[in-house]
């Protein structure tokens, strides 16, 4: 009886912290950056590097997108990250395309990319709700910045 009662308790407790894991994952989703007087967090700061570093030369620099691929700034309005992450793991070819030279690479084996996917995505959000201009942008001091300060905590 005892067990039991503890048994539900517990299942109690976990379903509790998972909806509210979930909670946050959403808002998460939603705005996955910090931006304070115009500083961003470390997160958004490293994607804007890891962007311009990999993706840049087909979707343009800053995201605005070229003439081989769309802009990130524009999908990221309406794209969720579940989707965003499965068309960078798998990559993707426009069927029926007037180019035929329109294919997204899969990113699936670049460490480069896959390390930092959710600081990438940060960054695409926040040029897609027009929080973050173009060019490079300006970190919060790391002092400040709680992204930097649980990045760190996490190596
Ligand atoms: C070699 C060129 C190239 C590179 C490099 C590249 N992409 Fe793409 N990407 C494309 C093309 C072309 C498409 C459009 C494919 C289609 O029409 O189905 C695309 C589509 C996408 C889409 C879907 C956009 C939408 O509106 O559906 C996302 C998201 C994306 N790329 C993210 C990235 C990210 C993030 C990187 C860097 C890690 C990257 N891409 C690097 C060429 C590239």
């Amino acid at each position: 009886m005892r067990l039991w009662t503890m048994a539900v308790v517990g299942l109690g407790l976990s379903l509790s912290a998972l909806t509210t894991a979930n909670a946050q994952e959403s808002d998460w989703e939603e705005k996955p950056y910090i931006i304070e007087d115009g500083k961003v967090d470390y997160g958004t700061y490293n994607g804007y590097r890891r962007y311009h570093n990999t993706c840049h030369v087909c979707h343009g620099p800053d995201a605005l997108g070229s003439s081989f691929a769309p802009s990130l700034t524009e999908s990221l309005k309406t794209m969720s990250y579940t989707d965003f992450l499965e068309v960078v793991t798998n990559g993707r070819q426009a069927k029926g395309a007037a180019n035929q030279d329109s294919v997204m690479p899969s990113f699936a084996e670049n460490s480069d990319v896959m390390l930092y996917i959710d600081h990438i995505y940060a960054y695409l959000k926040a040029r897609a709700d027009d929080a973050v201009g173009r060019g490079r942008p300006e970190r919060l001091p790391p002092e400040e910045d709680q992204v930097f300060q649980e990045w760190k905590d996490s190596q």
